[in-house]
């Protein structure tokens, strides 16, 4: 990775499969080797051909990419969908793990919740591995609640156990009765009655 530089988020484009793609495995092998077997993690290739379907519109369709850059290299990204109804879901949120620690996680998930918010989304909810600590504490940190929701899943032919938080967003300004409460930065998100 090259030299570090002001964090800016942008809108992903095709050209960004690659290096999405490779934060994605490089983060997921460093993140998961406290619960998942490193022989399971060491066959998690770059999914580059899922992210240029995604990003080229083919596939996924509804998910919106965001990515972090540093110098404008990609250093994390986040993805979301607001698909259905109210209630957006954060989809993905990966840093390389060289930038880890420095806020680049929190800044690409306030703004999926500001994505979210401003497609009319009023809450948002997130599935992730009930052992994956690290974001665990980020986002209770951030306000989310777990909900009570989980399932079961397999991931490279690994058990892996998912449990649901959720958090609810600020209003619109058009839909708020109140002045400016519109954001969906960790300090104006309120918590979820569910959660
Ligand atoms: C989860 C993940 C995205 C977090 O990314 P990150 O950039 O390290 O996150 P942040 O830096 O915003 O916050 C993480 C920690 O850094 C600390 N931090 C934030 N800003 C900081 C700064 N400027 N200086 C020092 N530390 C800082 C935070 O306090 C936090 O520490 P804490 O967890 O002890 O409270 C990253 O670890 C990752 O990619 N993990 C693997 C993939 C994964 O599991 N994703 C979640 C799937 S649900």
């Amino acid at each position: 990775m090259g030299d570090r530089g002001v964090l800016a988020l942008r809108p992903a484009v095709l050209a960004d499969a690659s290096a999405i793609a490779a934060i994605n495995a490089a983060a997921g092998r460093a993140g998961w080797s406290g619960f998942l077997p490193r022989e399971r993690l060491a066959t998690f290739e770059p999914p580059v051909r899922r992210f240029e379907a995604m990003l080229g519109g083919g596939t996924d369709p509804g998910t919106v990419v965001h990515v972090a850059t540093e110098t404008e290299e990609i250093v994390g990204f986040v993805s979301v969908r607001s698909g259905e109804g109210e209630v957006g879901e954060v989809l993905s949120l990966y840093v390389h793990p060289s930038r880890w620690s420095r806020g680049v996680g929190r800044a690409l998930l306030g703004h999926a919740l500001e994505t979210l918010s401003t497609s009319g989304c009023r809450e948002a909810i997130l599935w992730t591995e009930e052992r994956n600590e690290r974001p665990r504490r980020i986002y209770e940190t951030a306000g989310w609640r777990l909900d009570g929701a989980s399932r079961v899943r397999d991931f490279l032919g690994w058990r892996i156990r998912e449990v649901r938080y959720r958090i609810a967003l600020a209003d619109e300004p058009s839909r708020s009765s109140g002045a400016g409460s519109r954001s969906g930065r960790t300090g104006s998100q309120r918590r979820s009655s569910s959660g």
